[in-house]
């Protein structure tokens, strides 16, 4: 039985860091294990522009404790919106700071009122981004309230992506957090140009996990959680070895009166222990010799930056996830609380 695994430092491709005191609480989880990540842009007010990109960025930087500074580099994007002029693309290319742009459509998930209405209102942005090679990071799901919540991802790829590709096929896309067999097949079919994030809550858990006892409102996410058929996709297209998938962690906090409630918050925080549970699935699957290509190069490769040179050590120690966890002036509950992780990063 393997005990060690060592991999070059890893990346997370998606991520969601908040701002302020909350910001400062969850950041340290990402950087002791990733060397990069991807800044999700929904904050309140979103990151519309390049300034206040490089002003969110500086805020991270600022948030990072002394023993991690230097070690961690925000990969900053910006967040589309109905009128996000070409001219903004333009600048987001010449700053250096700003990696992608995030489509959500609009009412599609936490943040997103201010998203995209209609695909046709960005096209001289998109156009733009083409021409500059800046990737598009897509929350894949429709807001159609007469298409069903577990098939909003497949008729997302119907109505919106697949004619995407297809009007500006030189665009970068990264096919967020898939969630389904239909999302699998699709980027394995479509161009180089197409890649997509896994999650390891997608890995890890099917839609019974939201039911299992009673109502879990802290295995809810968006997009949700879906059947075992799709859960065996994700991993055959994570533990493949295939280069257009990658790991995006989609963490995404919220204190506990939010998801505690009549009408919970969608998120999963899995930053705390993000590169373990990927080891475990990868274990599992009997793949630990894909999990560094999947977690270190592939994402890296795609977005045209250098691979990590570093290495992190996990070992196959058994460890206790705390109950809760500092989020500001309040806590939040991550994935396994009071459960064991099987695996552990040495520091
Ligand atoms: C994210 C959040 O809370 O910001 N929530 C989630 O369930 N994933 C938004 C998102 O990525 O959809
Ligand atoms: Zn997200």
């Amino acid at each position: 039985m393997q005990t060690t695994i060592m991999l070059t430092r890893p990346d997370d491709w998606h991520l969601h860091l908040r701002d302020g005191k909350q910001m400062r609480n969850v950041l340290p989880d990402t950087a002791r294990q990733f060397s990069r990540a991807i800044i999700m842009p929904n904050l309140r007010p979103p990151i519309v522009t390049v300034e206040m990109a490089a002003a969110y960025r500086a805020r991270i930087l600022a948030a990072l404790p002394v023993s991690l500074q230097g070690q961690f580099e925000p990969l900053m994007t910006l967040y589309l919106t109905d009128d996000t002029p070409p001219a903004e693309i333009k600048r987001a290319k010449e700053s250096g700071i700003v990696h992608a742009v995030k489509l959500y459509p609009a009412g599609a998930t936490t943040h997103s009122d201010a998203g995209v209405t209609d695909i046709a209102r960005c096209f001289s942005a998109l156009d733009r981004m083409e021409q500059l090679g800046i990737p598009l990071l897509v929350h894949g799901e429709v807001t159609d309230s007469m298409v069903d919540v577990f098939d909003r991802e497949k008729v997302f790829i119907e109505r919106v992506l697949q004619p995407l590709t297809q009007r500006f096929p030189g665009l970068r896309i990264v096919f967020e957090h898939i969630t389904t067999r239909d999302a699998v097949e699709f980027v394995r079919a479509a161009s180089e140009n197409i890649a997509a994030t896994v999650t390891v809550h997608h890995l890890l858990l099917n839609r019974n996990a939201l039911f299992s006892g009673g109502i879990r409102p802290h295995h809810y996410c968006l997009p949700v959680l879906k059947r075992e058929t799709h859960r065996q996709a994700l991993i055959e297209s994570a533990t493949s070895g295939h280069s257009r998938f990658f790991l995006g962690t989609d963490s995404a906090p919220h204190p506990v009166s939010g998801k505690e409630s009549a009408c919970g918050c969608a998120g999963i925080y899995t930053a705390h222990a993000a590169i373990e549970l990927y080891a475990e699935v990868f274990e599992q699957a009997g793949a630990l010799d894909k999990l560094e290509a999947f977690a270190s190069f592939h994402g890296a490769d795609f977005y045209h930056l250098p691979r990590n040179i570093d290495r992190i050590t996990l070992v196959k120690e058994s460890w206790s996830v705390p109950e809760r966890l500092t989020f500001g002036d309040e806590f939040l509950i991550p994935l396994r609380a009071g459960e064991r992780v099987c695996w552990k990063k040495l520091t």
